[in-house]
C-alpha cells in the first residue's frame, strides 16, 4: 500500500521535498493546499493530486498518512494542530512557529497522541554532521563560528522581519541548530545590529548584518554573523573549534583541520533528501528513532533565535535562554 502524502503550501521549498517524494517507491503525492491559485497550479501540474485552497478541506476530505507544512513563518496558525487532528504524521519546515505559546500546544499534543513528526533542520542528516560527531564530540568543542552571507531572497514575506521573525530566526536558525545538535543547549546571547544600506528594495524592514554571542551549557562559546546584503552570497557554514583540530562544515562538504594535516570529506547525499527519506520511513514503520530534529526540539532552537532577536532589539541586552518543557506547556 502506498504511503499518501499531503502539503499545505507548495512554494519554494515544498517543491524540493516533492521532487524527492515524487522519486521514491510507494509514495503517492495525494493532495496539494496553497493559498495560492498560480503555485497550487503549477504543483499540481508537475506532481499531481487533488488541489485544495483550505487546509482543513484537504484534511477533511483525504486520508492521508503525512502532511508537511511548508509555509512562511508568520502564517502557523493551527494547521499542525489539524494535521495531528486528522491522524496524520506531521512534517514541519524550519522556523516551526514564531509564537512560542503557540508551539508549545503543538509539541505537548506530538506527545500526548505519541504521533510521528518531524521537523525541517536537514544539516542535521548530512553524512559529514555524523563524521563531525566523531571527530569532535560536544566536550572537546571550545568554540563554534557560524556565517550566513547571502542576499535578499525574492519571496515577498522574507525581507519584512515582522513575517519573516527576522534573519536569526529565519535562516541563521540552521546554524543554531546544528550547534545545539552538536554542542548542546545555548544558555546565554547577546546580539547587535544593523541596517541603513539597503535603499533600493520596496517594504525591506530588515537588518542588514547582525551578530549574536553566545555561551553553551558545556562551557562552549560562540559566535553567528549574518548580512543579507549581497547580490553575490559568500556562503554559510559552521566552524567547530577544539584543541588541535578545526572543522569547516557547510551542506556540500566538511573539511577537517589537525596539526599535521587537512581533510575534506564531500558529502554523500543531499541532506534534504536523507532528511524526506528518514520521515517516510518513519510514517511506515511508525517509528520516530531514525527522526533528527523533533517539534520539541525545534521549538528550542526557536526559543534560542527569538532571545537572539530580543537582544539585538534591546541593543545588545544580555539574554538568559530559558529551557522550554512540557511541565511549563500545561
Ligand atoms: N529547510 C530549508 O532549507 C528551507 C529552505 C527554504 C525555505 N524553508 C522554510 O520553509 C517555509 C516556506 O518557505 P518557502 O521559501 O517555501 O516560501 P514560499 O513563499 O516560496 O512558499 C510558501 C507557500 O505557502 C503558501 N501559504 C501561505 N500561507 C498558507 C496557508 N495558510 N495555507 C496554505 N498555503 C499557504 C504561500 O501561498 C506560498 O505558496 C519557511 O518557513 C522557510 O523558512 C526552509
Amino acid at each position: 500500500m502506498s504511503t499518501r502524502v499531503g502539503f499545505i503550501g507548495v512554494g519554494l521549498i515544498a517543491t524540493s521535498h516533492l521532487e524527492n517524494l515524487a522519486a521514491m517507491e510507494g509514495v503517492e503525492i495525494a493532495a496539494l493546499c496553497d493559498l495560492s491559485e498560480p503555485a497550487l497550479e503549477r504543483a499540481q501540474q508537475r506532481f499531481g493530486g487533488a488541489a485544495y485552497r483550505e487546509h482543513r478541506q484537504m484534511l477533511d476530505a483525504e486520508k492521508l498518512d503525512a502532511v508537511y507544512v511548508c509555509i512562511p513563518p508568520f502564517a502557523h496558525a493551527g494547521q499542525e494542530l489539524d494535521v495531528l487532528a486528522s491522524g496524520a504524521a506531521l512534517f514541519v519546515e524550519k522556523p516551526v512557529t514564531l509564537d512560542l505559546a503557540r508551539g508549545r500546544e503543538v509539541a505537548r499534543e506530538i506527545e500526548r497522541r505519541g504521533a510521528v513528526a518531524c521537523c525541517g533542520y536537514h544539516w542535521r542528516y548530512a553524512d559529514t554532521t555524523r563524521r563531525v560527531k566523531e571527530l569532535l564530540p560536544a566536550e572537546s568543542i571550545a568554540q563554534v563560528l557560524g556565517r550566513w552571507l547571502g542576499g535578499i531572497w525574492m519571496a515577498p514575506w522574507w525581507k519584512v522581519k515582522e513575517l519573516s521573525g527576522g534573519q536569526m530566526v529565519e535562516q541563521v536558525t540552521h546554524l543554531f541548530d546544528l550547534s545545539r545538535y552538536l554542542v548542546g543547549d545555548i544558555t546565554e546571547v547577546t546580539a547587535f545590529a544593523t541596517g541603513g544600506n539597503v535603499h533600493d528594495v520596496e517594504g525591506y524592514t530588515l537588518d542588514d548584518a547582525s551578530v549574536a554571542n553566545v555561551r553553551y551549557a558545556t562551557g562552549a562559546v560562540g559566535n553567528f554573523s549574518q548580512t543579507c546584503i549581497l547580490e553575490r552570497g559568500l556562503g554559510s557554514d559552521l566552524t567547530l573549534i577544539g584543541r588541535n583540530r578545526a572543522a569547516l562544515f557547510s551542506t556540500s562538504a566538511l573539511r577537517v583541520t589537525d596539526t599535521d594535516r587537512t581533510t575534506e570529506y564531500p558529502a554523500r547525499d543531499p541532506a534534504l533528501k536523507l532528511e524526506d527519506d528518514a520521515f517516510i520511513h518513519a510514517v511506515r514503520e511508525r517509528d520516530s528513532s531514525g527522526l533528527l530534529s523533533t517539534y520539541a526540539d525545534a521549538l528550542q532552537t526557536v526559543t534560542t533565535t527569538l532571545a537572539a532577536e530580543a537582544s539585538l532589539q534591546q541593543g545588545g541586552r544580555l539574554q538568559k535562554v530559558g529551557r522550554w518543557s512540557f511541565e511549563a506547556a500545561l
